[in-house]
């Protein structure tokens, strides 16, 4: 029993709510690689944090939840809002179907890319590679796919795109 709430502790992130400015060094200090300007609003949890790497200037609601098994990365300028969730492993059907058993995914990365912004309460799931910036992924959508495009709005179960954006500069 000893031994597994070690195992717990030593994967999990869990923050106090109150103490922000606390929280931010110590999630900084416990993730593989965070850049500047992290913003914390609350209190996200996250698994296999030695696996998740952050860029510059993100910003991480409440309710977050990070399950960075298979390695999550976020590029710059990324704001995950509210009850997000960034799911990077579940079970491998095919050998459970096969074998029987149950066995993690640990080879579905997730990428999110540059002036992201995930809505409250989305699921981006196992394997997903969002290499487009400026993607809006809407609120309670679950992402299933990769998206290459740029400034869209992706939304809905399973999530589609369903708006494009213009870029000012280019108007
Ligand atoms: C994405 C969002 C910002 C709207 O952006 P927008 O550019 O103004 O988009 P529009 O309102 O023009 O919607 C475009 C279409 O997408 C649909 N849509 C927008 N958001 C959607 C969502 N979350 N889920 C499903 N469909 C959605 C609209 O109904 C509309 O459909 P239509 O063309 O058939 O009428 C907003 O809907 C949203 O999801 N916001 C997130 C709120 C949030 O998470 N806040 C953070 C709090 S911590």
């Amino acid at each position: 029993m000893y031994k597994l709430k070690k195992w717990i502790k030593k994967r999990k992130i869990i923050l106090n709510e109150k103490k922000t400015e606390k929280n931010v060094l110590k999630f900084k200090k416990n993730i593989a690689s965070c850049g500047s300007n992290l913003q914390l609003f609350g209190c996200p949890e996250v698994s296999f944090p030695d696996k998740l790497n952050i860029g510059n200037d993100c910003k991480i609601n409440s309710d977050v939840y990070i399950n960075a098994r298979s390695n999550v990365t976020i590029g710059n300028d990324v704001t995950l809002s509210h009850g997000a969730k960034i799911i990077s492993t579940g079970y491998e059907l095919d050998y459970w179907m096969r074998v029987g058993e149950r066995k993690h995914i640990d080879d579905s990365p997730i990428y999110i890319g540059n002036h992201c912004w995930v809505g409250a309460g989305a699921i981006i799931l196992p394997g997903v590679n969002i290499s487009g910036e400026y993607v809006v992924i809407g609120a309670g959508a679950v992402v299933t796919k990769d998206i290459t495009e740029s400034r869209v709005l992706v939304a809905g179960n399973p999530a589609k795109i369903v708006k494009r954006y213009n870029n000012k500069n280019q108007e």
